[in-house]
């Protein structure tokens, strides 16, 4: 089994044991409730680099005051069972206190990728949570790479720019979204979803998947995007955005000639917030 262990100063030692033996590291940072798109992550870093390290943490800092913090699924033994099945090498599980000690008072904010008006419209301290917490991971691990999901296509971008930003040595890497065999992309949120949502949650790809085929044929972006929100709103769908954006910098676009584009949307299905994003290319 995988080994665990949840000090600092212990991720520390093995890395730095492992990089003076001549190895690369890889960090895949996760908060857990693991599923294949994790795993995924895990076998792309192993790709990258000769050990993987990855992280299990749920941090508070990201979630909201009415967000599902406290019923976030935690599921440490059952997470390492489903490692045997690939290549991880250490599991780094802190409690809150080793990544928050008291007296804790910094923060990382950033403007860019995580004021675009689009996740930060709906969670405005959201992104600070997650550039603090990948922050200090990044400096902790000092591996060469890390991984992570374009499932959280925003996410992504704000952490490539965060590293870019701070100087932070490690290569930022994006891996592709994995998705059930309806296309509902894999979550860890998705065990909230009762059957009938479960039944209907596909919708929110499958109408991503219909406007970029749109897109490509020649409609009207606004009207592709606008279409494609309707047809998650019928689905039952409570949509907070579906929105097409220039992929590296997620400002808006109006025509292909404007860049590569990628939809972006977050619709809730009862108390469920899904978020799923795709690329409009051929
Ligand atoms: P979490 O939601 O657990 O996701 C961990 C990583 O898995 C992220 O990089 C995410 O984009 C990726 N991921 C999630 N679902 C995926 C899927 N279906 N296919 C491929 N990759 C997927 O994202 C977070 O945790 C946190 O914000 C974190 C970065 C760990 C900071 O706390």
């Amino acid at each position: 089994k995988t080994p665990v262990v949840g000090a600092v100063d212990e991720l520390r030692r093995y890395v730095r044991a492992r990089r003076a033996a001549g190895e690369r590291i890889g960090l895949v940072p996760t908060m857990g409730a693991l599923h294949a798109g994790h795993l995924s992550l895990v076998d792309a870093a192993r790709q990258a680099a000769d050990r993987v390290v990855i992280t299990i943490f749920v941090n508070p800092a990201q979630f909201g005051p009415n967000e599902d913090f406290a019923r976030y699924p935690r599921t440490l033994a059952a997470d390492v069972e489903k490692l045997c099945s690939v290549a991880a090498d250490l599991v780094f599980a802190p409690p809150v206190d080793e990544i928050y000690p008291p007296g804790f008072s910094t923060k990382v904010v950033l403007e860019g990728p995580a004021t675009a008006d689009l996740e930060d419209r709906f969670r405005p301290t959201h992104f600070s949570g997650v550039a603090t917490v990948v922050t200090k991971l990044l400096n902790q691990a000092q591996a060469d790479v890390a991984v992570f999901g374009e499932k959280d296509y925003q996410q992504l971008l704000v952490i490539k720019r965060l590293a870019r930003d701070l100087d932070i040595a490690t290569e930022i890497v994006g891996a592709p979204t994995l998705r059930e065999a309806d296309g509902l992309a894999m979550s860890s949120r998705n065990v909230y979803l009762s059957g009938e949502d479960r039944a209907r949650a596909k919708e929110l790809h499958g109408a991503l998947s219909e406007a970029a085929r749109r897109i490509l044929a020649g409609e009207n972006i606004g009207a592709a995007t606008a279409g494609a929100g309707a047809a998650v709103a019928d689905a039952g769908f409570e949509v907070d955005y579906l929105e097409a954006r220039h992929a590296e910098t997620l400002a808006p676009v109006s025509s292909l000639a404007d860049g590569p584009i990628r939809l972006l949307a977050a619709a809730k299905l009862g108390a469920t917030r899904l978020i799923d994003n795709i690329a409009v290319q051929s």
